[in-house]
């Protein structure tokens, strides 16, 4: 007797349906387990080959000046542009920008990148956490250049003179300061390695802020990556233009060779509703189409863009955020450390993917997200949001 009379036709459709989520799972779970298997990436190595030849080895820690003590710092002498060090690595040695530095995933990026002998360009805002920062990255990675630029990037306002011809702005003080702080290293193709990280959290009603903080908070997360994005991409390519730089090998073949890296920091919430922080997820998606299509245009600048939806971290975002139910559930059980989240973006970047979610949450919403309806899981929350603990307390706050 053949098998198939043993089957009725609802058990096919059982199996059928049990075998496209085991192959959709595989689909999502197996290229995460391949990457989680991969060391850190050697990013001098990789983003420096055609520099190589001037890049001296990796250098011993050595001491160097440094005249600095913590609160008695201006932010405007952070860096230390005019040493003969600087210069000469400012012409030769990698380097790599962060921003949202100061603390939490940018702060632990810092250390890791420090930690493979490149120089920092450091951007955060002017507070007493950037110079503590500088310091103490310099005092565990002597030989490692600090540069530091404190700006608020949520302020949006133009440098003065570049609003001219009335257009809105484009180029806000921020951006100006830090192309200025950066000039030198764009201009000699040494400056490779971004990290567009900085982010800040507000929870409430939609209604509940000005539209001016919610837009405030939008520049930071969002249009202040494109921006600075922008900048890069453009600088980098004036570079490859003026020196001749192609991404075709000797063997022909075009844009395999590696020549800088984009990171964007995103969150799960790109793809999850996220009510009483309603820009967050928007915010988030934003960010996370942006750099999946820029992926496509830059290769052939030899540009590898990675972006990271990590779970919840314990940084310092949610210091001043309530203590929300969900937020203490999400520290207790799946928090992971900047550490880990710095470390995983860096064994992820330039292996050919180019968004990945990072920590348990993550994995499972997302992977939800690949068998399930996530508009139809939206539309299920409706009918219960009383019963959430954040919706109480913000709708008691009138
Ligand atoms: C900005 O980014 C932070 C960090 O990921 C996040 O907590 C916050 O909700 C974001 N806000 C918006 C409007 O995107």
């Amino acid at each position: 007797m053949s098998l198939l009379n043993h089957i009725s036709l609802p058990h096919l459709l059982i199996y059928f349906i049990l075998f496209c989520f085991i192959l959709l799972s595989l689909t999502y779970w197996l290229p995460l387990l391949y990457l989680s298997c991969l060391p850190v990436q050697d990013l001098r190595a990789r983003y420096y080959a055609d520099l190589r030849h001037s890049l001296p080895p990796q250098r011993r820690p050595r001491r160097r000046r440094n005249s600095l003590s913590p609160g008695s710092i201006s932010p405007n002498r952070l860096h230390d542009a005019h040493d003969v060090h600087d210069a000469q690595a400012a012409a030769t040695e990698p380097w790599a920008l962060i921003t949202g530095a100061s603390s939490g995933i940018g702060l632990a990026l810092a250390r890791q990148v420090a930690a493979q002998g490149i120089h920092l360009v450091l951007v955060a805002r002017d507070d007493a956490l950037l110079p503590e920062a500088v310091q103490s990255l310099r005092a565990q990675h002597p030989a490692v250049l600090v540069r530091a630029v404190a700006v608020d990037l949520s302020d949006s306002r133009p440098a003065p003179g570049t609003d001219r011809t009335g257009h809105p702005p484009a180029y806000p003080e921020y951006l100006r300061r830090i192309a200025e702080a950066t000039d030198d290293l764009l201009h000699h193709g040494t400056l490779r390695l971004a990290f567009s990280n900085a982010g800040y959290l507000l929870m409430s009603f939609f209604r509940q802020r000005t539209l001016a903080e919610h837009l405030r908070n939008w520049e930071c997360n969002v249009t202040c990556a494109l921006r600075l994005s922008h900048h890069l991409i453009t600088k980098w390519h004036e570079y490859q233009k003026r020196t001749g730089w192609t991404g075709t090998t000797a063997s022909g073949r075009p844009a395999v060779r590696p020549f800088g890296l984009l990171v964007f920091t995103s969150s799960a919430s790109w793809f999850l509703p996220s009510p009483f922080a309603a820009l967050y997820g928007a915010a988030k998606a934003a960010l996370s189409a942006f750099a999946q299509s820029l992926a496509v245009e830059v290769r052939d600048q030899g540009i590898d863009v990675l972006v990271v939806q990590p779970s919840y971290t314990r940084t310092n975002l949610y210091q001043e955020a309530p203590k929300l139910a969900i937020l203490e559930f999400l520290d207790r059980y799946t928090a992971a450390t900047p550490e880990q989240v710095a470390r995983t973006i860096l064994r992820s970047v330039g292996r050919g993917v180019v968004s990945r979610e990072i920590g348990g949450y993550a994995y499972l919403t997302r992977w939800l997200g690949h068998v399930l309806d996530i508009g139809g899981l939206c539309a299920a929350m409706i009918p219960f949001r009383h019963h959430m603990a954040e919706y109480r307390l913000y709708a008691q706050a009138g």
